[in-house]
């Protein structure tokens, strides 16, 4: 048994509720370890679909534990309704276990990445607007109130008072608003905990446990490691780290319980919000990666943004997060193009690149060098097995492993569950 994380190799959006929900299968537990209720993770069962914020992907199997550790935040409203959405469509929820330790979502984190992201006007990241980045600020700067404090509520009042006496400072003096009131977020908070009480546990204890016991264990990856705080296009990033290494503070576990880690990977490439994007198109085949892709977001219904396939960034992914494989989703949307592109390498400011730019004037002014692939288009969505995909689409997942420098290990052609091809080495 195995311990793997799963985690977003791009802009996020790269299909790892997908991958996470195939995986499942034959997993005991999973682990979300960073983010809220900012990720929008689809699951397709049976032409079904599932779209989940913050409840991990593997919930809809009944042998999987779902757990939400405590480097999330925790919107506590989104959770209650996201558990009750479920069970409405019969899908018992019971065994989720929330990390004491995680940080709350309070509606003055909502209220703020609202006005902060008007406030920057032209130079907005973009958010969903769902608290992440203030909720992250305040557990950085020891403001933050945790799950635990639902379950004092003399603690949890003194903690909010001092709270939202700072940001109704903030509020109404820096971007005149009215204020909040103390009394009002304390009932409405407090009203949770009843409902939040059995799933309340110490998940760092449980993961270990499961590890320790030989468990198969995933950890479930939210955004992706272009929004990664440290590693992704500052500032154009999400408040949280994606990356590998988050598994290990966001869970609550260390590297060495760690086998497998897995970069899922579109086969092309999408961002949503602001800031720079090398391969993005602005033409035509952009437009037909948008419509024939169906990039949207799951979260704000905002149009993702689409180009060809970085093979810069996606080393870049392999290298900070020590990828072990790929799974490449969205090979079937590539049937629709007679040719195919791969960026290689970043023409900028007189320069060529083959690593991914430190410096963000240099990210913003690069070019891409692209390798032209033959297209196969032909329909894939209904192969199941890899060696029955023509052979155009085998070079092309080929390619992509030699740019890589690692296996893909899982293919996806379409959005369904079963539209997973799983490569048995030498395959
Ligand atoms: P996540 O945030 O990484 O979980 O990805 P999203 O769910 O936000 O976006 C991925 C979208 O692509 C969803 O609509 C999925 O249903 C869909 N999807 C995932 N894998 C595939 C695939 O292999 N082929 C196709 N056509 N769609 C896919
Ligand atoms: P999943 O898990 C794609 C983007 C936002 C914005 C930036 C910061 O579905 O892949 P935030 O609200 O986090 O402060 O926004 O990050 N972003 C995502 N983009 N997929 C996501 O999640 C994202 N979560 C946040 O669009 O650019
Ligand atoms: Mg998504």
């Amino acid at each position: 048994m195995t311990a793997s994380v799963i985690l977003g190799a791009q802009w996020g959006d790269e299909g790892k509720g997908k991958i996470t929900d195939r995986l499942s299968r034959t997993a005991d537990m999973v682990v979300r370890y960073q983010g809220g209720n900012n990720a929008g993770h689809t699951v397709v069962v049976d032409g079904e679909r599932f779209a989940l914020s913050l409840i991990p992907s593997g919930v809809l199997y009944p042998n999987v534990t779902p757990v939400i550790g405590n480097g999330c935040v925790v919107d506590p409203a989104v959770l209650i309704e996201e558990m009750a959405a479920l069970r409405a469509r019969g899908v018992d929820p019971s065994r989720l276990r929330l990390s004491a330790n995680a940080h709350l979502i309070m509606p003055y984190h909502r209220k703020l990445d609202m006005v902060m992201e008007r406030f920057l006007g032209k130079q907005q990241i973009g958010t969903t607007k769902r608290g992440i980045g203030p909720a992250y600020m305040d557990k950085f700067s020891r403001f933050g109130i945790r799950v635990q404090d639902l379950f004092d509520p003399k603690i949890f009042r003194q903690k909010l008072e001092v709270a939202v006496k700072d940001k109704n400072k903030q509020l109404m003096k820096v971007y005149n608003q009215l204020p909040l009131d103390v009394d009002e977020i304390a009932d409405e908070y407090l009203g949770y905990a009843d409902l939040l009480f059995e799933h309340v546990t110490d998940t760092s204890l449980l993961v270990w446990e499961a590890i320790r016991d030989g468990r198969n264990v995933l950890f479930e990856g939210a955004q992706g490691t272009l929004l990664d705080i440290d590693h992704g296009t500052y500032p154009f990033v999400t408040s949280s780290s994606p990356t590998a290494g988050g598994a290990c503070t966001g869970a609550g576990i260390g590297p060495t319980a760690i086998d497998r880690v897995i970069g899922v990977a579109k086969a092309y490439i999408s961002r949503v919000g602001t800031g720079p994007f090398p391969t993005e198109l602005h033409d035509e085949v952009g437009e037909k990666m948008v419509q024939i892709g169906g990039e949207y977001g799951v979260v704000t219904g905002r149009r993702r943004r689409c180009g060809w396939l970085d093979a810069v960034a996606l080393r870049y992914a392999v290298r900070v997060n020590g990828l072990t494989e790929l799974a490449l989703t969205k090979i079937d949307v590539l049937s629709h193009f007679p040719t195919l592109k791969i960026a290689t390498a970043y023409d900028s400011l007189g320069e060529r690149y083959t690593e991914f730019p430190r410096q963000q004037r240099v990210l913003y002014n690069c070019h891409p060098v692209y390798e032209e692939l033959e297209g196969w288009t032909v329909d894939i969505s209904e192969v199941r097995r890899y060696a029955d995909l023509p052979a155009a689409a085998r070079r092309y997942i080929e390619r992509v492993e030699e740019l890589a420098g690692i296996p893909v290990t899982i293919v996806g052609v379409g959005a369904d569950r079963e539209a997973t091809l799983e490569r048995s080495p030498g395959e």
